[in-house]
């Protein structure tokens, strides 16, 4: 079998924003990676890479939120929180946001659904973690669609959400480990062999187009 990364896209998921407040300072990060591990006790899973401000302050915290974005959700929501880093800018200044019993932050526009919890248990893999989170508490928050990995690639190429005919989402050369998406003047196939993912790091054999 070829290995083409493309087809993991197919895979489809949802759009988080994984929140966390730690010694008075909040931050979130998009991720696409929260899923259900065990419906008994109600267990989720969430895959963060290492390298984010939102990892490390989780790490610390032993605690975070999940704000499952609905299909209300703007490219400016993801943006903010997908392609830059709390470190450079506080993400939670000038938006709406709640808390929760520990401190962590929600969205409170562009989400249908809430959920807190606590981390049990690490698993390092290399580049990422895997928080294995019991979920101490979840509500509704709206009837709207959840948001998938795909309605984020139609926004991001300048579709809308909804229309009867969706156009075909134009594919971007893509980090496959942060998802950055590549948007400079010169062609992607140019650049340099040592390019490297500004976000990440990563070299450019790393980036797929999706
Ligand atoms: C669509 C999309 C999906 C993403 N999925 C993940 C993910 O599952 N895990 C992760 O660690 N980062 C993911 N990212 C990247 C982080 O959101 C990004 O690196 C962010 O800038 C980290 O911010 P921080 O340093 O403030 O935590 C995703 C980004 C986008 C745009």
């Amino acid at each position: 079998m070829n290995l083409d990364l493309d087809a993991l896209f197919k895979i489809s998921y949802g759009l988080f924003v994984a929140g966390v407040e730690q010694d008075g300072v909040l931050n979130g990060c998009i991720i696409n990676t929260a899923s259900q591990v065990t419906a008994e006790p109600p267990r989720l899973v969430v895959t963060m890479q290492k390298n984010t401000y939102t990892s490390e302050l989780i790490q610390k915290k032993g605690s975070l939120s999940l704000s499952i974005l609905s299909q209300e959700c703007t490219m400016e929501t993801i943006k903010r929180f997908g392609y830059r880093s709390g470190r450079e800018a506080p993400k939670f200044e000038g938006i709406a946001y709640e808390t929760d019993e520990s401190g962590n932050p929600y969205l409170k526009d562009g989400v249908n659904a809430v959920v807190r919890l606590q981390v049990a248990q690490t698993v390092d893999v290399d580049t990422h973690l895997l928080f294995i989170c019991p979920v101490l508490g979840a509500e509704s928050r709206s009837e709207a669609a959840s948001l998938t990995y795909d309605d984020y690639r139609i926004l991001k190429s300048g579709g809308t959400l909804g229309s009867a005919e969706r156009p075909k989402a134009p594919k971007k050369w893509t980090c496959a480990v942060c998802h950055y998406v590549y948007d400079g003047e010169i062609p992607f196939e140019e650049l340099p062999d040592d390019y490297v993912c500004p976000i990440c790091g990563v070299g450019k054999e790393n980036f797929i187009l999706a």
